[in-house]
């Protein structure tokens, strides 16, 4: 039995709220990170994240809070917190204790989600998320988004991508995928050349598969019809992970038989995975063997996002 599992949470920016669910003035209680959290949007538009529970008596910010211009209001004594935390008015009190403040989680709006900013230490965010072009592109169209509540860690989901051998028997590939992979910092790419057997014959697909953190990468696969997959990871607890997918694909090519089934397949393909990844053990000393895909190596990527929390 393993005795590292689980992993810490991984620092790294987080999904936690779609942008187009969250109006000015809307106030959400979100349970991720291992803790309780709110999300809130100000009046001038801007989201924020912050610990649920008021630091003055421990009322939940996201039950009843309500967002007064800039900032949220607490529903059990009105103490008013601004984005960055800070309590900026109690209104029975004529001085504001000075350390009357919120944990906040940096936030930042990317893709069409809300992102917050998870470090154990609090350091302040070292890379950022990409922008996706196609996001914004007339000649795209978001096709298929689906969510799952998954028992595992992001680190164990991911693995699945350079697990070359788990291919042929989890989702019967024809052959072991081959992937060049090439790291900068927080950021790691896997270009992966398949075969793929369909009704007009074998047809050639490169999958370029891209990782910016733990909680986000997008899938770029062409060949047969061009499509993004968005992966958003965001942990729940140290243990299990809400994983959602948003496909985007070619306004011209959506809704045509071709296009639907590849987000099937790849919908198919992790509701074969989610058994295997809920049931197995963590090995932090596996035994590979030669064709078993460069899981070392991910591992190694992994390890710069975990950090102790200081002492207490
Ligand atoms: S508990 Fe929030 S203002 Fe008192
Ligand atoms: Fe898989």
């Amino acid at each position: 039995m393993s005795i590292d599992f689980p992993h810490p949470i991984p620092t790294s920016w987080y999904a936690v709220a779609s942008s187009g669910d969250l109006a000015p003035g809307d106030v959400r209680p979100l349970e991720y990170l291992g803790r309780q959290l709110v999300v809130f949007r100000t009046r001038s538009g801007v989201a924020h994240v912050l610990d649920a529970h008021c630091p003055h008596l421990g009322a939940h910010l996201g039950i009843g809070g309500i967002v007064v211009e800039e900032t949220l209001r607490c529903p059990f004594h009105g103490w008013r917190f601004d984005g960055r935390g800070q309590c900026v008015e109690v209104p029975y009190a004529k001085r504001i204790p000075p350390s009357a403040g919120a944990r906040v989680y940096p936030t930042l709006e990317r893709n069409g989600f809300v992102w917050a900013w998870y470090d154990a230490t609090g350091s302040d965010p070292n890379f950022e998320i990409p922008t996706l072009d196609q996001i914004n592109s007339p000649d795209w169209v978001e096709s298929f988004r689906r969510t799952w509540q998954i028992k595992t860690q992001i680190q164990e989901m991911g693995e699945n991508g350079v697990d070359s051998a788990h291919f042929p028997t989890v989702h019967g590939s024809a052959e072991l995928p081959r992937s060049n992979v090439s790291e900068n910092g927080a950021h790691r790419q896997a270009i992966q050349y398949t075969v793929l057997d369909t009704s007009k014959g074998r047809a050639k697909n490169v999958i370029e598969v891209n990782s910016s953190g733990m909680g986000f990468g997008f899938t770029h696969f062409t060949g047969l019809c061009e499509t993004i997959s968005m992966n958003l990871m965001t942990p729940i607890d140290a243990e299990s992970t809400e994983f959602s997918v948003v496909f985007l694909q070619r306004r011209d090519e959506v809704g045509a038989g071709l296009a639907r089934a590849i987000c099937l397949d790849l919908e198919q393909q992790i509701g074969e995975d989610i058994p295997i990844w809920e049931n197995k053990l963590y090995r932090s000393k596996p035994l590979l063997c030669d064709g078993d895909g460069p899981i070392a190596e991910y591992r190694r990527w992994c390890a710069q996002f975990y950090r102790a929390p200081p002492p207490a």
